[in-house]
């Protein structure tokens, strides 16, 4: 299926504004491509008992499941701190410059993943990387 990265990475961008995360300042938008060529989008919902916030990631996957589509051709993650109180975005980014994915996230976009799957972080700017799950979940923890 044909990916329309500027689309995707759009769709993040604009849910990445409703994002709560007064705990945080840590705004997340995602978007999901599906093999139908559906978008699903997330954004985190930070909570006052931390524990209970979700991932814009864990959302978007949420939202792609409940309407019956099963696999993710293409997920683009659009994060950083906030530009409100006038933070930079991607000031915690490391050394990819772009939000990427925790460790949870890994596992729930494997979980609906393939080898072909694109995972797409864009910093500020627009510069976009693209991974595989593998490459961000080696030896990851399957139950065939
Ligand atoms: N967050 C995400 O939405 N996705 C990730 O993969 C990393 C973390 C959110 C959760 C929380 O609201 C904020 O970023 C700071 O951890």
């Amino acid at each position: 299926m044909a990916i329309d990265s500027a689309t995707l990475v759009n769709a993040a961008r604009t849910v990445r504004a409703h994002a709560h995360a007064r705990y945080s300042n840590y705004l997340v938008g995602a978007a999901i491509l599906d093999d139908s060529g559906n978008i699903y989008v997330g954004c985190n919902v930070e909570n006052a008992s931390f524990s209970e916030t979700s991932c814009a990631e864990a959302n978007a996957i949420g939202a792609m499941v409940s309407s019956g589509a099963g696999k993710i051709v293409a997920i683009a993650i659009v994060g950083g701190l906030g530009d409100k109180d006038g933070s930079t975005m991607f000031e915690n980014a490391g050394e990819i410059g772009a939000c990427t994915p925790c460790g949870g996230c890994r596992q729930r976009i494997l979980e609906f993943s393939d080898e072909s799957t694109q995972i797409m972080l864009v910093d500020n700017d627009g510069a976009m990387q693209v991974f595989s799950i593998d490459d961000l979940l080696p030896s990851a923890f399957r139950v065939e």
